[in-house]
């Protein structure tokens, strides 16, 4: 039996835009998703607990057709599951070893479908759990490059790097196609914020592809995002708070201009602007979850947790440490 756990994270910048080859910087955060593998003889069964933050279990069989009875929408269900198998799949594949069964449990402080990358954090370290299960010890990089595939392959070739590669190297990375890198940032007094929500990120990376294919300015306002990123860097670098909270607001503006924020997400990010954040932004697929705002006093929490419907509201750490095995 081994047990890894990776971590979820923030994007400080760039999501949506990542997906068409602009740069986005993802910070790890240090709320992980825990996977036990246990070898068995054949087929594959899945507990998972604690998936959101108000928490249910599920028990199935490890197939699609056998769905387990949580309320939570069909489809975010349908997705674990197949992020669970595809996960399996690649650790049988990289030990050579296709017929190999597991007994696998995921436990997650990571709520799903919210923007903090719990299905990458789940797909990171089942992979890595699995593969040393059977006597296979991959570099975070191999972890994070089969976990792409797995997203990739999910998500309908719509997936970027981004995600993975965080959560399998830890801290902040920057990511631009291929091109992945873990880059040096300051610990950043992260806030977030969660609606309860989630968002439906294949549908929303759907009407962005749409709308940038429509309008020549919808194309602009992706290019736009990858100005804001490189801007980002810079600020990020040199450790300048104060710019890095006013790029976050730029570039929650031109991702509500793509259509991809919700009317509580806006509340959330200006419930924390008047707070005195530093800066405030939706932090992933959007169309409901979390928003991620900078600030160094109790004000933005105490203001989020008075905001209708803000669910839940809690500080967020730079996770330093990618995935890792747990005794
Ligand atoms: O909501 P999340 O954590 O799945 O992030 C999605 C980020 C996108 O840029 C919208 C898609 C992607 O694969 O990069």
């Amino acid at each position: 039996m081994v047990t890894a756990s990776a971590p979820g994270k923030v994007y400080l910048f760039g999501e949506h835009a990542v997906v068409y080859g602009e740069p986005a910087v993802p910070c790890a955060i240090e709320r992980r998703a825990q996977v036990t593998a246990s070898h068995r003889d054949s087929g594959l069964r899945v507990h998972a607990g604690d998936l959101t933050i108000d928490g249910f279990t599920v028990e199935y069989e490890g197939s699609a057709s056998e769905r387990p009875d949580v309320d939570i929408e069909d489809s975010l269900v349908e997705a674990g599951i197949s992020y669970v198998n595809e996960a399996i799949e690649q650790a049988r594949d990289a030990a050579d070893a296709p017929d190999a069964g597991f007994d696998v449990t995921v436990d997650s402080e990571i709520p799903l479908g919210a923007g903090l990358g719990s299905s990458a954090a789940v797909t990171v370290a089942a992979i890595d759990a699995a593969t040393r299960e059977l006597g296979v010890e991959l570099s975070p990089e191999e972890i994070a490059d089969r976990a792409y595939r797995v997203e990739h392959s999910v998500q309908d070739g719509q997936a970027s790097r981004a995600d993975t590669f965080c959560s399998a190297m830890g801290g902040a990375v920057r990511v631009e196609g291929d091109d992945c890198r873990t880059i040096e940032a300051p610990d950043l007094p992260f806030v977030i914020g969660y609606d309860g929500g989630a968002g439906d990120t294949g549908a929303l990376v759907a009407g962005v592809c749409d709308l940038r294919e429509e309008y020549e300015f919808a194309a602009d306002t992706v290019e736009a995002i990858g100005d804001v990123v490189r801007r980002g860097e810079a600020a990020l670098a040199a450790e300048r708070v104060d710019e890095l909270g006013q790029l976050m607001n730029f570039n929650h503006g031109l991702l509500s201009a793509l259509g991809v924020s919700s009317r509580s997400l806006d509340a959330m990010v200006w419930a924390a602007r008047d707070a005195g954040a530093t800066g405030a932004k939706l932090t992933g697929a959007g169309g409901g979850g979390c928003i991620v705002a900078l600030d160094d006093t109790p004000e933005t929490t105490s203001a989020l947790n008075y905001t209708p419907g803000c669910e839940d509201t809690f500080r967020a750490e730079l996770d330093t440490v990618g995935v890792r095995l747990e005794e």
